[in-house]
């Protein structure tokens, strides 16, 4: 069943550049995204949308949210179910609630998908497994195409629900007869390609995961799109490792979290959004002063001076590096966990679908 693998994770990490080409097939063509799960919506009645989700789901909904609204100009909230629920969100028949769930069986984002029905809301659902709870619940349901995700720890759901959040995001522009970006658009059918390059330089990240084994803390920072991406590092690697990790918004390091940094701290960077990644590249020098070990992920477009551990993404837009840099980041939280004998398949304490509050 795992096919030679020693655990579903790394199973699961292999399969992304087929799944995420599966989650792209028959939805995209040259000049436009074809969703037909959702031809009916009139999404010109929408004045505002929220992304609702737990966990990893959540992390891609940061990211989905973003480009929703860049697509668009829509206002978009994005909010953690268990919030959501309880937080009397201002929602009515204008705004669009969109959900991501994995297994569809999460049991705050299905009491957040029916809240938003009773307030009259049009509700979608992202989920991977068919028939689940969340698919049956919602108005609309898109699957992403990820198969049976066995580990705890989210992988390839991850990577699939960003791809699937692009195309929603770029399908809604269309029907709002707005430009839709042709550059991405011809880009989404390369990420399998660059995905499974990325996985080849396991040995790289695995050797990254050496500086980590040690650690007792370790601190991931970005800024934009690049913070939700370290969210979901910080958050795999706590999972299955047990290093206690925290996310940071770079520009909010001088308010604080800089304190925690001292010789030897491991801060690992991702720095792929060219309107802000240089103010990333100077918070990250700041931490090198101080004596951290950095591990940067970047793009050959900045100029980085002083980090000896930087790797250098592919260059593509970067609305869609998201995909690219979870890669590195899923393979050193593995190979942290391995290092450390972790069962990384099932983590203490955790479930793989959390179906009470
Ligand atoms: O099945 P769901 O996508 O609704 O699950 C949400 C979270 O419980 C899940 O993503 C969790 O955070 C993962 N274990 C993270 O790897």
């Amino acid at each position: 069943q795992k096919d030679g693998y020693d655990t579903y994770m790394l199973k699961e990490i292999n399969e992304q550049p087929h799944v995420i080409n599966e989650t792209l097939r028959g939805r995209v063509f040259e000049d436009k995204v074809v969703l037909n799960e959702i031809k009916d919506v009139d999404f010109s009645k929408f004045n505002k949308v929220y992304f609702v989700a737990c966990g990893t789901a959540y992390h891609a909904c940061l990211c989905g949210a973003q480009i929703l609204e860049r697509a668009t100009k829509l206002p978009v909230i994005t909010q953690v179910a268990s919030e959501f629920r309880y937080n009397d969100p201002i929602i009515d028949e204008k705004t669009l609630c969109i959900y991501v769930s994995q297994s569809g069986e999460t049991a705050d984002t299905l009491a957040a998908l029916r809240l938003a029905k009773s307030k009259g809301c049009t509700t979608i659902a992202i989920a991977n497994v068919l028939g689940s709870t969340i698919s049956r619940d919602a108005d609309y349901t898109l699957y992403t195409c990820a198969g049976p995700e066995i580990a705890v720890a989210s992988t390839k759901a991850y990577t699939t629900q960003l791809v699937l959040l692009t195309l929603l995001a770029l399908y809604i522009a269309q029907d709002l007869h707005l430009d839709v970006d042709q550059d991405i658009l011809n880009q989404l059918n390369d990420l399998p390609a660059y995905v499974e390059n990325l996985i080849k330089d396991e040995e790289l990240f695995a050797n990254y995961a050496k500086m980590l084994k040690d650690k007792h803390d370790c601190y991931f920072i970005g800024r934009s799109l690049d913070y939700a991406s370290v969210l979901e590092g910080a958050l795999k690697l706590k999972e299955v490792s047990y290093v206690h990790a925290d996310a940071y918004i770079a520009g909010e390091l001088k308010h604080g979290p800089i304190a925690l940094i001292e010789d030897g701290t491991v801060v690992i960077a991702v720095a792929t959004q060219p309107h802000v990644a240089a103010k990333t590249i100077s918070n990250i020098q700041e931490t090198v002063a101080r004596g951290a070990d950095v591990i940067l992920f970047t793009t050959e477009n900045e100029e980085v001076n002083n980090v000896k551990n930087t790797y250098i993404l592919p260059s593509i837009n970067p609305l869609l590096q998201s995909v690219l840099v979870a890669i590195p980041l899923q393979l050193i939280a593995y190979h942290t966990a391995n290092i450390k004998g972790c069962d990384v398949d099932k983590p203490r304490n955790l479930a793989k679908s959390v179906t009470v509050e």
